[in-house]
């Protein structure tokens, strides 16, 4: 049990792998992937180089919403295994240095859990009833957004039974909790407590801005929310020291900022905003977007981490761009309306980017580069497909592909049993995109990515080190520095599919000679003059900036 913490701030240089325990392996055949095969696959993910494992939901659950519809917080579904296969699991991730974070989602339950079940049937204003937030009109807290606009038309729904709405953010069969009564919140504290003791590493909060309500306001990032958020931290602090809370708040970088508090509340939250305009900037081959975001990102404080991530499986969100950002992303990368969901684009990294290597490298330059920890999503280092065709965000939850073998090698079962049909297309099909093969080219998507993970776990400078863009005329090209305790990264990158010249100002490193960190090849030495380079198109560079005194 007691192996950690070596370092309480181990997720700074942690790289966070996403998946999900249906979609990853099927050990017993049954069409649906299990802890039992998450297990037999961690060799995998150790040799990837990965060293923390983000599981989605695992809960009992109807699975309306992936499992983000939780009717038990305390048990595995039983399509997964048991909580003895858990237990085996964390242990055996462990044993390999692979951490593990679960979901923690606080904003809402299942209909079908038994305290909504309870809560229909008590009588109004009873400790039950005030676990959900319920009202007699639907004209209450009107200046909340829609979230699923493609579901949903309010954010209430009539509840026959308790004759009385009842509200909610994301799906209608997802009541919201009620954090006003102060029985919510210790029934989360005890959820956590059942999954610390069982020695996960963290939690991602689901959906934490909008844990409480407020007349007249939208509803998101409330005081009293961060007051929660705060409570949930002083417990894990208290008891669990060197565990992780990572926020989901899809906002602006300065309503996430509060989400770090004062290194008091979560230690780390995604950066969305940044995501959609790396993709932006690759299409418009212009890197503003990009400086632009990072300009308006705040200080956090020192114990704090952004969690940077290309694909997850959600859409592509495009709640925080403005609209005419929107509109030109739709344009760029969802020509079919079925790739658009809800505000956002539901489409996999390697589509995104027509199946283009560099791009694909390009992209992942910048996510293993940019101050924060990468989070990969299963299946993108091997570049999988998606379906547009399948319903909600399906179409890029399919079976992970292991092999050319029937399913893809995740599951021997009849095909028809499968929870979802694999990738099949002659790009991205299983047949030509899958583990097995890759694992034998040594020019794989696949190798490539193992080889810039451990690079990146070379140099604490990208988890920690801070980042200075540096004024370059040429817009389609990227230059900035990183910088931890003695070390000085450079990394240009350019977005651009033509080759492009730049000139860099690195007057101030005269005399350093610039060390390509993939070959260790030595480039001309920094000179009185800004510093020309030249790139081919998508390419990019990693430096290690050196002194004269410490080359070889
Ligand atoms: C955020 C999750 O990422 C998403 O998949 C889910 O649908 C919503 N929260 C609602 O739980």
């Amino acid at each position: 049990m007691a192996r950690r913490p070596r370092d309480p701030q181990w997720y700074k240089d942690a790289i966070i792998y996403e998946t999900h325990v249906r979609a990853f392996f099927d050990k017993n055949n049954d069409g649906v992937g299990d802890f039992a095969g998450l297990l037999s696959k961690l060799d995998y993910l150790q040799d990837l180089g990965i060293t923390c494992l983000w599981l989605l939901p695992f809960f009992p659950s109807p699975q309306r919403d992936d499992g983000y519809d939780i009717s038990d917080y305390r048990d595995v579904h039983p399509a997964y295994g048991t909580l003895e296969d858990f237990k085996l699991f964390v242990a055996a991730a462990h044993e390999r240095d692979i951490r593990v974070l679960v979901e923690l989602v606080v904003n809402h339950t299942s209909d079908q859990h038994p305290w909504f079940q309870a809560a229909r049937r008590a009588p109004p204003g009873s400790p039950e009833r005030e676990m959900y937030v319920w009202s007699d009109t639907d004209h209450k807290y009107k200046d909340a957004r829609i979230i699923f606009t493609d579901t949903e038309k309010s954010n209430w729904t009539w509840d026959p039974e308790a004759q009385a709405y009842f509200w909610h953010r994301f799906f209608s069969h997802q009541p919201d909790l009620n954090f006003e009564n102060p029985r919510v919140l210790r029934e989360m504290l005890d959820v956590m407590r059942f999954w610390l003791d069982m020695d996960v590493d963290g939690f991602r909060l689901d959906a934490i801005p909008y844990l409480c309500e407020a007349e007249g306001t939208n509803c998101e990032n409330l005081p009293k929310t961060h007051e929660v958020v705060k409570q949930i931290r002083d417990f894990v602090d208290r008891g669990y020291p060197g565990r992780l809370l990572l926020a989901e708040a899809n906002q602006w970088p300065a309503d996430v900022r509060p989400y770090f508090g004062e290194g008091d509340e979560c230690h780390m939250a995604f950066h969305f905003p940044l995501m959609p305009r790396i993709f932006m900037a690759l299409r418009l081959e212009d890197t503003r977007p990009i400086v632009d975001i990072m300009g308006q990102t705040p200080p956090i404080p020192e114990s704090s981490q952004w969690g940077l991530f290309l694909r997850n499986h959600d859409e592509l969100t495009l709640e925080m761009v403005t609209t005419d950002e929107r509109d030109y992303m739709y344009l760029a990368y969802s020509a079919d309306p079925r790739m658009r969901v809800n505000i956002g684009i539901r489409r996999r990294l390697a589509p995104l980017v027509e199946g283009s290597r560099r791009r694909i490298e390009l992209l992942n330059s910048l996510l293993f580069s940019f101050p924060g920890t990468p989070i990969l999503y299963y299946g993108d280092e091997i570049g999988m497909g998606d379906n547009v065709y399948l319903g909600d965000r399906n179409g890029v939850r399919t079976p992970m592909q292991w092999s050319a073998d029937r399913n893809g090698g995740f599951s021997r079962c009849n095909p028809a049993a499968l929870y979802s049909q694999p990738i099949m297309d002659p790009v991205y099909g299983y047949q030509t995109v899958n583990v097995e093969a890759q694992l034998e080219n040594s020019s794989s998507l696949l190798a490539w990515m193992r080889n810039m993970i451990a690079l990146r776990k070379l140099f604490k400078v990208f988890g920690r080190g801070s980042i200075e863009f540096l004024p370059v005329e040429n817009r389609a090209v990227l230059a900035y520095l990183r910088r931890w305790d003695r070390d000085v990264i450079l990394c240009v990158a350019n977005f651009s599919r033509f080759a492009q010249p730049a000139q860099l100002p690195l007057e101030r490193f005269r005399g350093f000679t610039p060390v390509e960190m993939f070959g260790y090849t030595e480039f001309p030495r920094i000179g009185d003059s800004s510093y020309p380079i030249t790139l081919g198109r998508y390419g990019f560079y990693w430096f290690e900036l050196t002194e004269p005194a410490d080359l070889p």
